[in-house]
């Protein structure tokens, strides 16, 4: 085996490995993404794209795991389809809709006939593959004309500079426990999965390659990509600023979007204290 196919076998091998036990050990749920706030956010994306679709007959997600996207978008589609490589992620997804089906395959080399899906989505999965450029050419593939593809929640390569930066500069200095969180998060999250639940550290680096050696997504390197590939339009947004969290859950309310919006109007100044890009490409 040449050294790319072994590190593509190994970081699949880790991402089932991390999975799987993450999910038997009733801690996948739990994850930022699931709480009710962030559910209605993505609902609020999807739906409004869908009058943008070519129709509403058929949705394929990548890296499907327990179902985040298929359980927030059964309603809106005649048939949804999930992929993914970890059989006990998948044992999780609701099929009570009727409408679902699963496949155990590689999100970058699916069996589907080309131009089938009219959107395809990709939810906090592109930094767990070793060439996400292979992703997005799938995509492109089996979408339809006028199909839209929309990836979220993929680690900001700014935000990851930054934090290393802060790190680096961390003798010099006195980190608040906000700022030394959020380093530790962006950098180190292995050592907590280790400390907490004896998961090892290094399988879980392995497992996000986008993150831990790409460090994150560069949004003009992804777009440029993207458009290269024929995608005729590309949108993405910066999201979850650092510590945004708190200002979510602050009472009064509203103090988290008065100041999103503020520092996107400071964009590209801002984009290193966005965790997370979101993109949406039609082809
Ligand atoms: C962080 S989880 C995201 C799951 C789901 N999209 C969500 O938002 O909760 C990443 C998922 O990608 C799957 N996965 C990793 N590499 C994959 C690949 N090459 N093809 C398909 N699925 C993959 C893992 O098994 C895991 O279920």
């Amino acid at each position: 085996m040449t050294d790319k196919n072994e590190m593509i076998e190994e970081t699949l091998s880790a991402n089932r490995y991390v999975h799987a036990f993450l999910v038997e050990n009733g801690e996948y749920e739990k994850s930022p993404h699931f709480r009710p706030e962030n559910r209605a956010k993505v609902r609020g994306i999807i739906e409004a794209l869908i009058p943008r679709l070519p129709a509403c007959h058929k949705l394929l997600d990548f890296g499907c795991g327990t179902g985040f996207i298929l359980s927030l978008s059964n309603d809106l589609f005649d048939e949804l389809v999930g992929v993914d490589i970890t059989d006990e992620m998948m044992e999780k997804v609701d099929l009570s809709s009727g409408n679902i089906t699963l496949l155990n395959c590689q999100a970058e080399a699916t069996p589907f006939e080309d131009s089938t899906f009219d959107m395809a989505t990709a939810y906090s999965f592109m930094d767990h593959l070793s060439d996400y450029r292979k992703l997005l050419s799938e995509a492109y593939r089996v979408l339809k004309p006028g199909g839209i593809f929309y990836t979220d929640l993929n680690p900001n390569r700014d935000f990851i500079v930054a934090m290393e930066n802060a790190n680096s500069n961390l003798s010099s200095g006195n980190p608040s426990s906000l700022l030394s969180r959020e380093i530790s998060g962006a950098l180190n999250n292995g050592n907590h999965y280790e400390e907490k639940f004896g998961l090892d550290a290094s399988t879980l680096l392995k497992a996000e390659p986008g993150k831990t050696l790409a460090k994150g997504f560069d949004a003009s390197e992804v777009k440029a990509f993207a458009q290269s590939l024929g995608f005729s339009h590309v949108e993405l947004e910066y999201e979850w600023y650092i510590d945004q969290g708190r200002w979510v859950n602050s009472k009064p309310e509203g103090h988290a979007e008065v100041i999103d919006e503020y520092l996107l109007t400071l964009l590209p100044l801002t984009s290193s204290l966005y965790k997370y890009i979101r993109f949406v490409m039609i082809k």
